[in-house]
């Protein structure tokens, strides 16, 4: 029988010597869903990938992947399932072309050559495609690598830090081409340490700290966690009494007053207010403004802030 989950581990545990990386790892991700792993920097991202797509044994805990168990069928997982790690699996001395069409006849897809320019087509690589890997930039690296691992269509795509280190243009190629394969059904599991990323192609994130999942919610409810700032400056001081009535109408926050900079501030939890409304707002009450921006929250914020509460 198939289970719903496309991904579910219980108990995951891992050691690397004394330190214990992963500590009992409990995940969830339903078919045809992208769940977020966020957590910082040595959380245990890697590592529950590594797991997960069996680059590794677990120490203790169990796991099904694509319908089939982690321990007892780990060959029937790999058939099923696609990963891109921060190690690239391409090979720089062939071309972007070639490395296709051997990971395709590796993996006896049908029509390899077909296959190939297929997905170079789809990752914006048709041009680059007769040259070798080793003269892409880093951007165009990481897609080859993307279409290395859906040379067969995985049911199951894991991604661990799609885009660290890229440039934002680069980042949203690789982000469109997620968007489009969830769009397609795939289940993906991606890591990332940016809650904007998670915001952007997950449905589901589970915050990872220490080896464990210490927070699960939506990205809305991440956000809500600490509400996004919002702050307005405006031309003269004496509007400033004005654009906090709107501030307090809008966010039901206590607004915050900077004089010297002609500055007012607020916290909203409401994840629907965008710019562009808040700059209607303002506007329609003949608030003459100067500058006007609305942050969410980093990663850093709602870690602290969850962090705190457990604390407390
Ligand atoms: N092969 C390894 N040998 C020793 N320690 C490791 C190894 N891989 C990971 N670790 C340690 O395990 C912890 C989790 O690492 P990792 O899973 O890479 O975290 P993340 O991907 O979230 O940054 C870290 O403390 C890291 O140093
Ligand atoms: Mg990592």
């Amino acid at each position: 029988m198939t289970s719903t989950y496309a991904v579910l581990s219980e108990g995951l545990e891992k050691r690397f010597g004394d330190v214990h990386a992963l500590r009992g790892l409990d995940l969830a991700v339903a078919q045809g869903t992208a769940c977020g792993l966020l957590g910082p920097n040595g959380a245990g991202k890697t590592t529950a990938v590594r797991l997960l797509t069996t680059l590794l044994r677990p120490d203790a805990g169990s796991a099904r992947v694509a319908g089939h168990d982690l321990l007892r069928e780990p060959a029937a997982v790999r058939r099923r399932i696609g990963v891109t790690g921060q190690y690239a699996s391409v090979d720089g001395d062939l071309t972007g072309r070639q490395n296709l069409r051997l990971f395709a006849r590796l993996h006896r897809v049908r029509g390899p050559a077909e296959r190939a320019d297929e997905l170079l087509e789809r990752f914006g690589l048709a041009e680059a495609a007769d040259r070798p890997a080793s003269t892409y930039s880093g951007g165009m690296r990481r897609r080859l690598d993307l279409a290395a691992s859906l040379v067969r269509r995985p049911d199951v795509l894991f991604l661990d830090e799609p885009t660290t280190g890229l440039d934002p243009g680069s980042r949203n190629r690789i982000w469109d081409a997620v968007r489009e394969l969830t769009a397609d059904g795939t289940t993906v599991l991606l890591t990332t340490q940016y809650l904007e990323e998670a915001d952007q192609l997950a449905d589901d994130i589970a915050l990872v700290n220490q080896g464990r999942v210490a927070h699960t919610g939506s990205p809305a409810q991440f956000k809500a966690v600490i509400g996004a700032q919002v702050e307005v400056v405006v031309t003269e001081a004496d509007v400033m009494v004005k654009a906090a009535a709107v501030l307090d109408q809008l966010t039901g926050a206590e607004p915050s007053f900077d004089h010297e900079r002609r500055a007012v501030g607020a916290v909203t939890r409401d994840v629907t207010l965008t710019l562009p409304r808040l700059v209607r707002e303002l506007d329609a009450a003949g608030v003459p403004l100067l500058d006007a921006s609305l942050k969410p929250p980093t990663l850093d914020d709602v870690f602290l802030r969850l962090t705190e509460e457990r604390a407390a």
